[in-house]
């Protein structure tokens, strides 16, 4: 099995053997100081070019890898706000959250804007909130992010939730939410409609009997 198919999810936590066949980078997210995985942070710099380019799209990396006690800030602070149902639907426990592995991202895509009128708005909070405000009931939020979904099979990237596929994957759709796996499993996850936990299970049975070893068995996890 691919090992940029590793599955952390509710019933498969992070293991640190896992995570000891990647090399990782540190990053610089929103929240501060973080990581990514090399091959992830290559690829994830490429589709960001492009998409500057080509379409005049900036993304914003809210949050890259997370270790188990910035997962259980980001929980505590849903929990306070919004409470135990609605934080079990969108936040991971620590341990369960595939940002552990440095495979994923949220990202925020906005419009590339003059230099000028960058700087300004980078240095005042009021004028970032009405720019938002702006693409978001414009609509041209929901454009940017369909672009964005659109291109990220080519760059190794999947969307990792959606909201019909939330009874297998256990939380609602996020938009914002990219994974890397590699170009070529990311074009094959997106053609065949599957999430993540279905393609990998697919495979699985897919085995010979007796023959190799599948990541549910090297993480000692069930298979979903
Ligand atoms: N929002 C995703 C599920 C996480 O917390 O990892
Ligand atoms: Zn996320």
């Amino acid at each position: 099995m691919d090992k940029y198919l590793w599955i952390v999810n509710k019933q498969k936590h992070y293991n640190k053997e896992a995570a000891e066949k990647f090399n990782y980078v540190p990053y610089q997210d929103e929240d501060g100081e973080s990581f990514l995985e090399e091959k992830t942070y290559a690829a994830y710099n490429e589709l960001a070019e492009y998409l500057k380019q080509t379409y005049g799209i900036v993304l914003e990396v809210i949050s890259a890898g997370r270790s188990l006690e910035t997962q259980q800030s980001v929980y505590d602070h849903f929990l306070a706000k919004r409470g135990q149902e609605w934080t079990e639907n969108h936040v991971a426990l620590p341990g369960t959250s595939e940002h552990h592995t440095g495979l994923a991202l949220d990202v925020n895509p906005h419009g590339l804007k003059p230099k000028m009128v960058q700087k300004l708005i980078d240095k005042t909070p009021a004028l970032k909130r009405y720019f938002d405000k702006q693409e978001r009931e414009s609509g041209k939020l929901d454009e940017m992010y369909h672009t964005l979904h659109n291109v990220l099979p080519y760059y190794g990237f999947i969307l990792r939730y959606t909201d019909d596929k939330k009874p297998i994957t256990g939380y609602n759709g996020e938009r914002w939410h990219i994974r890397f796996v590699g170009k070529e499993l990311a074009k094959e996850i997106t053609d065949s409609g599957l999430c993540l936990e279905e393609f990998v299970k697919k495979l699985e049975q897919q085995k010979p009997a007796g023959g190799g070893s599948g990541m549910g068995e090297e993480s000692g996890g069930p298979s979903m």
